[in-house]
C-alpha cells in the first residue's frame, strides 16, 4: 500500500462527497441514485485526467509536481479504476433501486468495464514482463476507450442541457486530448540536431 495513502485519502474525499452531494436530494431523507451515478462518475473523471494526461503534459511542463507525479501514474491509475468501481456500485444501486437492469444499449459501456478491468489487473511488474511489447497498446486501447467513454457521455450532456457545468467538464475532457496529441506530434518532430 505504499505511496497509495494519499491517492486513496483522496478519492475517500471525493466518493464522501459523491455521497454526500446525493443526499442533498429532493427528499433529504433518502439516497438520490440518479446523483450518486452522476456523482461518482465525476469523481472517477477527476482522477481520469491525470492518469490521462501526465505523460504529455511532463513534456511540456517540468515542475517539481508534475515531474514527481508522473513515476506514479500507477497507483493513480490504479486509484481511477477504483473510482470508476464505485460509479459500477452507483449504477447496480441505481437499476435495484429503479427495478431496471443493463440493456443491449449498455453493450458498449460493459466493454469499456472490461477494458478498465484489464487495466488494473495488469498494471504491476509481473504483468508488464508477461505482456512484453503487448502491454503498451493494451493499455493505449484501455486508456482511449475510457477517454472516449468520458467525452461522448460529456458532449451528450453538453449538447442535451447546455448547462455550464458539462461545458466545464467537456472542455476538461479535450483539453487532456488536445494536451495528448500536442506531445506526440512534439515528440515525433525532428530536433534540431537530426536536421544536421
Ligand atoms: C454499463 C455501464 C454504465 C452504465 C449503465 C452507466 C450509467 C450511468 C448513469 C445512470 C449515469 C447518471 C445519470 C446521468 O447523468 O444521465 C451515468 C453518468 C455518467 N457516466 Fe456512466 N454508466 C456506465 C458506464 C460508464 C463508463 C464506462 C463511463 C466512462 C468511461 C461512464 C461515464 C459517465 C459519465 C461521464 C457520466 C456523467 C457524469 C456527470 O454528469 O458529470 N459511465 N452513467
Amino acid at each position: 500500500m505504499k505511496g497509495y495513502q494519499e491517492s486513496l485519502a483522496l478519492l475517500t474525499l471525493g466518493l464522501c462527497a459523491a455521497t454526500g452531494g446525493a443526499l442533498l436530494g429532493s427528499d433529504p431523507a433518502v439516497l438520490d441514485y440518479d446523483r450518486l451515478t452522476r456523482y461518482t462518475a465525476r469523481v472517477s473523471f477527476l482522477f481520469f485526467l491525470p492518469v490521462f494526461t501526465l505523460s504529455a503534459l511532463s513534456h511540456f511542463v517540468r515542475h517539481p509536481t508534475v515531474l514527481a507525479l508522473r513515476p506514479r501514474r500507477r497507483q493513480l491509475g490504479i486509484t481511477f479504476g477504483i473510482a470508476h468501481l464505485a460509479h459500477f456500485g452507483a449504477i447496480l444501486l441505481f437499476h435495484r433501486h429503479h427495478g431496471t437492469w443493463f440493456t443491449a444499449e449498455d453493450g458498449a459501456a460493459l466493454f469499456i468495464y472490461a477494458l478498465l478491468g484489464v487495466q488494473v489487473a495488469t498494471s504491476n511488474t509481473p504483468a508488464v514482463r508477461a505482456l512484453g511489447k503487448l502491454w503498451r497498446p493494451t493499455h493505449w486501447v484501455a486508456s482511449y476507450a475510457l477517454f472516449v467513454g468520458f467525452f461522448t457521455t460529456y458532449l451528450g450532456r453538453l449538447q442535451e442541457s447546455g448547462a455550464p457545468v458539462f461545458l466545464l467538464l467537456f472542455g476538461l475532457a479535450s483539453a487532456a486530448w488536445a494536451l495528448r496529441v500536442a506531445a506526440f506530434f512534439s515528440k515525433r518532430r525532428p530536433g534540431p540536431l537530426s536536421a544536421t
